[in-house]
């Protein structure tokens, strides 16, 4: 017995506040609710079929087979939802540019819960995919829709989840992404944020102060603020990159190179009055919000100071598409 095979397209999305740290970690239940811009030029298609002939799950990404339990264990979730027992082939491909280091759980997860959900017989709609996402990966549940995106944190299973907050953004912004290092990161967000709740003294000060940037974000993109997302996305990202700083054993994801571009981000925005704003995640590329007007002249500047770095600009992404019927 052979499943129709479902392809899926699903777009990254980068946090302008963000999760970082797990009420439940079975469930992916967070601390704290985040916001996201989904971004047009970094996707992930993944194909989903299952097949009786299989004796187990076949994972290939960008055409190479992956041993991935990861993958196995969120397909037992579809599986048990759907109560079918056969294996399934599964091909991803990650549309990033060559040196991006971008590689996003986000993408990937939200392409496999739409694509897997589907051929196994499920007809789930976009909240129902949100929360079977972000079983895969916490991010993954924003990268369901377009544009700015809410995590709604939730208390169980049924009510974390994400919301578009607008979908279809008549707003001519975007991010300008440095990319540092291509490097598998130091440290996974998963050990990374897992560390921080446990040993951070500042732990409980940050989820209070998200609190607040959730109120004043989602404010400021009602009122087209753009200034006031950039300050609000900017000072969030320092403060998730110092819960690193204070944990035992500390870490961090800057690399030199990200530190300089951050202080010529800032150096842009004093003295050519453009409005640009970093935000960094866990790993040394740094991303640039600005407004697409804008973002040739900060590309142009920032390429003459680092020449080795190449920099990509992504307009604002739609959410998940099936790419077949
Ligand atoms: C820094 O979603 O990758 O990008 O849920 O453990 O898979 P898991 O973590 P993941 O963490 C993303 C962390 C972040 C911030 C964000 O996207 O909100």
């Amino acid at each position: 017995m052979l499943s129709p095979q479902i392809t899926v397209r699903a777009h990254t999305n980068i946090a302008l506040v963000k999760y970082w740290g797990k009420e439940n970690q079975d469930l992916i239940i967070p601390m704290n609710g985040s916001l996201s811009l989904t971004l047009d030029h970094f996707y992930t298609d993944t194909s989903v079929q299952f097949d009786s002939n299989l004796k187990n799950d076949i994972f290939s990404l960008n055409g190479n087979i992956q041993n991935n339990l990861q993958v196995s264990k969120f397909l037992d979730i579809v599986r048990k939802k759907a109560n079918i027992k056969l294996f399934a082939r599964i091909d991803s491909v990650n549309h990033v540019p060559s040196t991006a280091g971008l590689a996003s759980s986000a993408s990937a997860y939200a392409a496999l819960a739409a694509a897997a959900s589907k051929a196994a017989g499920l007809n789930l709609n976009r909240q129902d995919l949100s929360k079977l996402a972000r079983k895969g990966s916490g991010s993954a549940c924003r990268s369901i829709y377009g544009g700015f995106v809410e995590w709604v944190k939730g208390y169980d299973d049924d009510s974390s989840y994400a919301v578009p907050i607008e979908e279809e953004l008549d707003w001519e912004i975007g991010m300008l992404v440095a990319m540092v290092n291509r490097n598998e990161k130091k440290v996974s967000s998963r050990a990374g944020m897992q560390g921080v709740v446990e040993t951070s003294p500042f732990y409980s000060a940050w989820v209070k102060s998200v609190n607040n940037d959730l109120i004043n974000i989602k404010d400021a993109i009602k009122k087209r603020d753009f200034k006031l997302i950039g300050e609000i996305t900017e000072s969030n990202a320092l403060r998730m990159h110092s819960l690193n700083l204070s944990a035992t054993p500390h870490f961090n994801y800057f690399e030199p190179m990200s530190l300089e571009i951050m202080q010529a981000v800032e150096k842009i925005r004093e003295e050519q009055n453009i409005l640009c704003y970093y935000t960094l995640d866990a790993g040394p590329n740094v991303k640039i919000l600005c407004q697409q007007k804008d973002a040739a002249i900060i590309k142009n500047e920032l390429s003459q100071k680092f020449s080795n770095i190449e920099f990509e600009f992504a307009k604002p992404g739609p959410g998940i598409k099936y790419l077949n019927k």
